[in-house]
């Protein structure tokens, strides 16, 4: 009998498909949370959906991916400990041989329940942080959690995890680029991620606001730089460069189907973190559809798999292997059909787009629109305002509109 919980334990998938199986498997066990930040990638109309797999629902989802070959594990959200049954997903899929990463804001990470994921066998735990200053993390946040943050990072080290620190950079914070480093070292973290904002869901509602200029990106390179060079064997620091200012696409998620498999709360499956918002691409659902099946077979984890699905200019682009056409959602929100070839890339007929874009950041401090544009109010991650996308966007689909906005 085939031992389900070995990894590539259904025989012969990929010899028949041609498809490699999956690698990482990220749990979005809720979309419940106490941070409420300007540039959360959860769909805006999260409200929408929901329900929640059951424990015994995402006790299946992890023996599935796990016989699918997936080693990797992420528990996010929301934010994941505000489910009870953490634990008991952690200890079985250290059972089943995962390597486990919570990602966390922090809040419910108290001493107990840190020592009850120890036990559990959970490997290693990302914990965000805004900004190194308490006003502007607790801001754009919309919380008060910055001490709180600093005790979990204190506790979590007592406890012996190794810590990724993880701050997502924009417009206001990049100018602290050294504090935050500073922040990451003095707390103890191996790894820091400092990641430029992805313009998907609630950042790319607030993008006037957070897109940096180019010459704050340049001075903050230069700061990470200067700190690896003085620090880099204590703690490993990750830029991630926004795409805006590239002329060549990320291949985002290592490519569409290639590595990738997401579960939101209610069980649909994602073949990228914001798919949800992609329309026309009907998600399957693990609840009614065998994970392998979804995998290999479904039209959402194939629709833009490998090269067949490209159009013109990626066609016949000789760096299409590279970047494999870059990213659907963003080629969605920029122009209005996940086909097109990520309009990042120069030689997309739609780069015009994010030229614009980066240069209304450039322009706020000389011209009056743009300045206006940066000075709205942010749209925080809310359940109302959540509630108010899913009405707007429950109307538009009565009135058949599915335009981006090129
Ligand atoms: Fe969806 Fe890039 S975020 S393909």
């Amino acid at each position: 009998m085939t031992d389900l919980s070995q990894p590539g334990a259904i025989p012969g998938a990929q010899a028949e498909t041609g498809v490699p199986p999956p690698l990482w498997l990220l749990a979005e066990l809720t979309y419940r949370c106490p941070l409420h930040c300007a540039f959360c990638y959860n769909p805006l109309d999260y409200t929408d959906h929901h329900r929640e797999l059951s424990t015994a629902q995402w006790l299946n989802v992890l023996r599935d991916a796990r016989a699918l070959g997936a080693v990797q594990l992420g528990f996010s959200g929301g934010e994941p400990l505000l489910r009870d049954d953490l634990e008991v997903l952690v200890e079985q899929a250290h059972k089943l041989g995962f390597y486990t990463n919570l990602i966390t804001s922090g809040v419910g990470l108290t001493e107990q329940r840190l020592g009850n994921l120890k036990d559990a066998g959970l490997d290693h735990i990302q914990l965000s942080f805004q900004d190194s200053t308490q006003q502007l993390n607790d801001f754009l946040s919309s919380t008060r959690t910055f001490e709180l943050k600093q005790r979990v990072a204190v506790a979590l080290k007592k406890h012996g995890f190794p810590m990724v620190m993880n701050c997502v950079l924009h417009r206001y914070n990049l100018p602290h680029v050294d504090k935050i480093i500073e922040m990451a070292l003095a707390l103890g973290a191996e790894y820091l991620e400092l990641a430029n904002t992805q313009y998907y869901g609630w950042a790319r509602e607030n993008q006037p606001q957070l897109m940096p200029t180019r010459e704050q990106l340049v001075e903050a390179e230069a700061v990470v730089a200067r700190y690896r060079a003085e620090h880099g064997e204590r703690c490993k620091i990750f830029f991630v460069v926004p795409d805006y200012f590239e002329n060549r696409p990320k291949r985002c998620m290592n490519g569409w189907g290639a590595v990738f498999l997401g579960v939101a709360p209610d069980g649909a499956a994602l073949p990228c973190h914001a798919a949800r918002g992609l329309p026309g691409l009907t998600l399957p659902n693990v609840n009614d559809t065998p994970l392998r099946e979804i995998w290999y077979e479904s039209d959402a984890f194939n629709r833009f798999r490998g090269l067949q699905w490209m159009k013109e200019p990626c066609r016949s682009c000789e760096e299409k292997e590279r970047d494999l056409g870059g990213c659907r959602c963003q080629a969605f929100l920029l122009t209005g059909d996940a086909a097109n070839a990520d309009p990042v890339c120069d030689k997309s007929p739609f780069h015009e787009q994010v030229v614009k874009v980066v240069q209304r950041a450039a322009d706020a401090s000389t011209s009056a629109a743009a300045a206006t544009a940066r000075e709205q109010p942010i749209v925080f991650r809310n359940d109302a305002n959540s509630r108010r996308f899913a009405a707007a966007s429950g109307a538009a689909n009565v009135r058949g509109d599915h335009g981006g906005q090129p």
